[in-house]
Parts: C-alpha cells; sequence; structure tokens
C-alpha cells in the first residue's frame, strides 16, 4: 500500500486522506528533503510563517518561553541581550519585541531568512546574522539565547555540540522545541509519531490550516522513510534530549512540557544557566 495511503489510514478515513493525497498530487519531494542549511528551499518562508503562527500549542510554547526569560532576568530588564538562534521567519523576535528595552539579535544559516528580515516591518530594524551555529563563530556573548524549533532540525551526531555552544555564547539559554513521548524502542517512538502527527494533521485540518497538514504530512512521511534523522525532521522525546546535553556536560535547570504528551509528543522547554551569578 502507498505510504500515504498508510499513513492516512493511520489518521483516520474521510476528507483527512484529502490533504495526503493532494500533496501526493503536487508532486512534492518525498525522501531526504528537508536540510538543516537550506529549509526554505523547501519550504517557502511565506506559508512557513503563516503556518507556525497557527500551530497547536505554539502560543503556550512562547508563554514558557517568556516564563523562563523573565524567572531569570526578573522585570524590568531592558537592556539585556538577546540572540534568537534559528531565527527563520523571526516569530520569537517579534515577540520578544513585546518586552520593553530587550536588544534583540537574530541568526540563521538560511540567507532566505535574512532577506525575509530585510522586507519585513517588524523585522528590519533586528541585527541579523547569517551565520551556520555549527560551523562558524556566534559573534558575541549574549544575555541570553533563545532558540525554538530547531533542535529537531539539527543532525542527529551534531545535536550535543549545538547546545553546547548555545551555551559557550549566552548566561541563559532557552531551546523549545517539538518532541515525542519518551520510547525505548524504533516500535514505540514509530507509535509517538503516529498518535503525535496524526493530532497535528487532524488539528490542522479542523482549523483549516490545510498547509500545516501538508508540511506535517511530509516530516511524518520521513519517520517511514527513515530519512528523518539526518537534519530531516528528527523529533526527539524530552530525555533524549537531556542524554544529548548530558554528552557534553550539562543539565537543564527546568524542563517544561507542554501539550497533550499522552498522544505521543507536545512541545518541551529546556533551560540552561551557565552563569549562575549573572
Ligand atoms: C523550523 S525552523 C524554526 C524557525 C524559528 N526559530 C521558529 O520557531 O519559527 C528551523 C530554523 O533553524 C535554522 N537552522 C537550522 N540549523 C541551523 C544552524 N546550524 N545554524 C543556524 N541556523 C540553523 C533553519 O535555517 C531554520 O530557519
Amino acid at each position: 500500500m502507498p505510504l500515504s495511503a498508510q499513513l492516512s489510514k493511520l489518521i483516520g478515513s474521510g476528507q483527512e486522506s484529502y490533504y495526503l493525497v493532494g500533496l501526493d498530487q503536487k508532486g512534492l519531494n518525498l525522501p531526504g528533503v528537508v536540510r538543516n542549511m537550506n529549509y526554505y528551499e523547501e519550504v517557502n518562508i511565506d506559508i512557513y510563517d503563516k503556518t507556525i503562527a497557527c500551530h497547536p500549542l505554539i502560543d503556550a510554547c512562547n508563554a514558557s518561553i517568556a516564563y523562563r526569560l523573565l524567572e531569570h532576568f526578573g522585570i524590568p530588564c531592558a537592556g539585556k541581550s538577546v540572540l534568537d538562534a534559528g531565527a527563520g521567519s523571526g516569530q520569537m523576535c517579534r515577540f520578544l519585541k513585546g518586552i520593553p528595552g530587550l536588544i534583540i539579535e537574530a541568526i540563521d544559516v538560511d540567507p532566505t531568512t535574512e532577506d525575509y528580515f530585510r522586507r519585513h516591518p517588524e523585522l528590519k530594524d533586528v541585527p541579523f546574522h547569517c551565520v551556520d551555529i555549527l560551523v562558524e563563530d556566534i559573534p558575541k556573548h549574549y544575555d541570553a539565547i533563545i532558540s525554538r524549533g530547531v533542535y529537531h532540525h539539527v543532525p542527529k551526531t551534531d545535536r550535543p555540540r549545538f547546545i553546547k555552544t548555545l551555551c559557550e555564547h549566552a548566561d541563559l539559554v532557552i531551546i523549545a522545541d517539538e518532541g515525542l513521548s519518551e520510547y525505548s524502542t524504533r516500535e514505540e517512538r514509530r507509535r509517538n509519531c503516529d498518535g503525535w502527527y496524526s493530532f497535528i494533521i487532524r488539528e490542522a485540518r479542523r482549523r483549516e490550516i490545510v498547509q500545516l497538514a501538508e508540511l506535517e504530512t511530509e516530516f511524518w512521511k520521513h519517520e517511514y522513510l527513515e530519512t528523518a534523522e539526518d537534519g530531516g525532521d528528527f523529533k526527539e522525546s524530552p530525555t533524549h534530549f537531556i542524554e544529548d546535553a548530558g554528552r557534553v556536560g550539562l543539565v537543564p535547570v527546568s524542563l517544561d512540557r507542554i501539550g497533550p504528551w499522552k498522544v505521543g509528543g507536545g512541545f518541551f522547554t529546556a533551560t540552561f544557566i551557565t552563569n549562575p551569578s549573572s
């Protein structure tokens, strides 16, 4: 049975299959499409921006980031420098602009994002650095670095180094990401993916965000094609995340779980304090 039909059956019958069939008919690439270097060659940045703004639980994820940031900074926190690492379409920068006086900068490896920043009325004044965090130097030390939705796109073997690099460049590091419920076998992982992706795709359909349903279906297919692990969207469980941090001697001071984790996944927000006296 073709993969689309298999996934369609897992979500449920009826209208959901429209999205999956529609996806194949449009001829989007399947194996190995999304790689961290050129994310927006495969995913149109305007569509990305709209779909992520409406992503289930994204508001709660942002609130958890703000909570941890202000818990550490205190209020007021004018003058504190914050880097949005893997900024994409700059939603985190825009969100942070609501906290008076923060000095916000952004980094992303993909040149499409720099162009997007320069064209966007809310972002054109945000200093932007086109940098690969895994290869080049982050330009300076910040009071805080926030990285939302990036970790699961970093190739699995590079993840400990990714966390370490961020922690070497800020007193406070907040990594927020979509994750899977805990698993210990490939089969269990697959079941969690089935639960989480079915939930997200059903929600996207209920909210009539067709393009989000399409994108999430793409990512789900990576699990079945086993092309997810090398930067192609490999979501992790909080325990696996903590293990990655432990490999470079780091331990988060808090790890918040947001969402209906029993369906198979949700969002998590991990906080590292690298300079307790700051
Ligand atoms: C799914 S998007 C998340 C964008 C944004 N943070 C958000 O929450 O909407 C992942 C982003 O991370 C960037 N990225 C991935 N690996 C990177 C790296 N090694 N250095 C810099 N940016 C990276 C990608 O280019 C992409 O913009």
